[in-house]
């Protein structure tokens, strides 16, 4: 969910929608604001997109200069207007936006029940925290928020609002992001810089189990004793038209088409004059790695199989066994963990609780947490050891892209690091695989030049209501993600499997015609690759292979070739990605799908 707070002197109305507007990739079942009108409080809130709520404002007369407004990814309740934030107290004395889950939501609802009745409206746990705060509310809010907060259990931002208070908001963060903006008499709140970017570059990073204190001419943070808190002003220096479309269809292909330039970042702030890594910001020493014996890589979705190629490298150039989980997975999975553990976890977003929750776990075992994130200043960057920044920039399409590229580089780059440190490599292969890595933007480049070959494609499979992805050895860790791509944003029932493993049952699967994306990229396995893809043949599938320029035996078995440019196989997973997400992107615009937005996604998801 994304969450958005306004005081000063201007109408709150126009400026809430617009942040919520560059917040949508939150959630965006349902949206809602809170404002003040005369001495009262007016919510409106509504089932769909933020659309439906601009319109339903259009002809309000919302003078109201202080308000709040939540855009919506459906946790307790299913989305509705009823379930929509803002929530409110019986009376409507409060209002209350929230992002994250109350655990206990239900214990309290049950005992707030007792002692007050049953004025509940709706079924989420948000309520829950607007009838706690109002039970608590004695003339102060601040005051009643601690009390309320006390109670509460869970991972949550929030921000309320009280009509006998008309003059302030309180906010508070618990495991869910939220920053606040600083203006001249006005100041702003936010879950994320881009919704208040427009308005000040002075942001205050709000820290775990702080409460926050917003009036027009003042912020106030306090610590969980109520103590209050020295920040310093974080200066915002990037540019709010980085997030903007910049005449792309959609956020989605003008990201595909930033890999060039995201990989380039990523790996050439990092290389010195005499073109070795350099990680200024990772401190891990000879001696520390020496004694590392073992390496968790933990993490979602795409950052997840960025993760897998991840252990492929570390444990091919610095012979360190790496274990790679799902964050989801990891913590009830009794992780052998001490303090000779190296845990990576990989997140673009640096907020995904599965994810954090995995770390915490981690660190509390003695292990040294390094990160991979994108967004600076993220929880998951806070809370590590050492960080390595992706320089991918933001990233707004649900379906991540050029996150999964910058990631796939920073683990190659990590992994070599870790390979030259520990003298398990040989300067010249370093040398050489750093002089390739330096070729991926211009190759990458190459196959968004031949972008028509994969639209081509889509444009004559789209009708398929199944495709199967295969590949061997690194091959299959980017099947997965291609097809991770297909279903995210077509929703098209595809899923990857290792080609050797096909025999083993999913075969039963293949019919005439039934759509097969081979990778074979990688020399080694390439025979077995062949017959993996002449058995998916003899069944009557129709397989489009991708393989390395050069290759012309290939066309003889498969259907249709799509080349990447050729390149050491330990690095194919950087280029044969691209054409899957070009097919999955132009799939998805075929079908007419809404594709930065997908239904039941959401871009960063700070639920467990
Ligand atoms: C969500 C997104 C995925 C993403 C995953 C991990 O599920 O829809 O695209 O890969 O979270 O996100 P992170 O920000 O941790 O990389």
């Amino acid at each position: 969910c994304g969450i958005v707070g306004y005081i000063g002197d201007k109408k709150a109305t126009p400026i809430l929608i617009d942040g919520l507007s560059r917040l949508e990739y939150r959630g965006y079942d349902s949206a809602g604001i809170a404002v003040f009108k005369d001495d009262d409080i007016y919510v409106e809130k509504h089932e769909g997109r933020l659309k439906v709520l601009a319109e339903n404002l259009k002809d309000k007369d919302l003078n109201g200069s202080i308000g709040i407004g939540h855009t919506r990814w459906a946790t307790h309740g299913a989305p509705s207007d009823r379930n929509a934030h803002p929530h409110t107290n019986c009376s409507g004395n409060i209002a209350v936006i929230h992002n994250g889950i109350i655990e206990n939501y239900m214990k309290l609802k049950e005992w707030l029940i007792e002692v007050n009745g049953n004025g509940f409206k709706s079924e989420t746990d948000t309520e829950v925290i607007a009838h706690l705060i109002d039970y608590f509310y004695e003339g102060d809010l601040l005051d009643a928020v601690y009390k309320a907060v006390e109670k509460m259990e869970g991972a949550y931002a929030i921000a309320v609002i009280c009509k006998d208070e008309p003059d302030k908001i309180v906010a508070v963060r618990k495991d869910s992001p939220l920053i606040v903006g600083l203006g001249k008499e006005e100041k702003f709140l936010a879950s994320d810089i881009p919704a208040i970017l427009k308005h000040t570059r002075d942001i205050f990073l709000i820290e775990n189990d702080e409460v926050v204190l917003l009036t027009k001419e003042k912020v106030t943070i306090f610590n969980e004793l109520k103590q209050p808190q020295a920040r310093e002003v974080y200066k915002v220096t990037w540019d709010v038209e980085a997030a903007e479309k910049e005449g792309y269809a959609h956020f989605m292909i003008k990201e595909i088409n930033e890999q060039p330039k995201g990989v380039s970042e990523t790996l050439n702030r990092r290389l010195n004059k005499e073109g070795n890594i350099e990680l200024d910001s990772i401190k891990i020493t000879k001696e520390d790695l020496d004694k590392i014996d073992k390496v968790y890589i933990v993490a979602c979705g795409t950052a997840y199989h960025a993760g897998l190629v991840g252990k492929y490298a570390i444990e091919k150039y610095a012979k360190i066994p790496v274990i790679c989980d799902i964050a989801s997975e990891f913590r009830y999975s009794d992780p052998f963990i001490d303090e000779n553990t190296l845990f990576i976890a990989i997140s673009q977003s640096g907020e995904t609780l599965d994810t954090l929750a995995a770390l915490r776990e981690a660190k509390r075992k003695g292990a040294r947490i390094l990160s991979v994130v994108n967004v600076v200043g993220s929880s998951v960057a806070r809370e590590s050891h050492d960080v390595f920044y992706t320089w991918a920039g933001p990233e707004i399409a649900v379906a991540s892209t050029k996150a999964y590229t910058t990631q796939l580089t920073a683990m190659y780059m990590i992994a070599l690091h870790m390979a030259i440190t520990k003298e398990s490599m040989s300067k010249e292969k370093y040398d050489s695989i750093i002089e390739e890595l330096k070729n991926m933007p211009e190759k990458i480049q190459k196959i968004l030049d031949d972008y028509v070959i994969a639209q081509h494609l889509a444009d004559t499979q789209f009708n398929n209501e199944s495709v199967f992805f295969m590949g061997r050895g690194l091959d299959i860790n980017a099947a997965y993600e291609g097809s991770l791509k297909l279903k995210e944003i077509s929703y098209i029932n595809s899923f990857a499997i290792a080609a050797g493993e096909l025999k083993h049952g999913t075969i039963a699967l293949i019919e005439d015609d039934t759509l097969v994306i081979a990778l074979a990229t990688q020399d080694r396995l390439y025979e077995k690759m062949l017959s993996n893809i002449k058995e998916v043949k003899a069944r009557g599938a129709y397989v489009v292979a991708i393989a390395k320029e050069g290759n012309k035996e290939i066309e003889k078995s498969a259907d249709t070739v799509i080349y990447i440019p050729d390149t050491m196989d330990e690095l194919t997973p950087i280029l044969s990605v691209v054409p899957q997400q070009l097919f999955s992107y132009y799939m998805a615009v075929a079908r007419g799908c809404d594709v930065d937005k997908p239904r039941n996604l959401a871009k960063s998801v700070t639920v467990e």
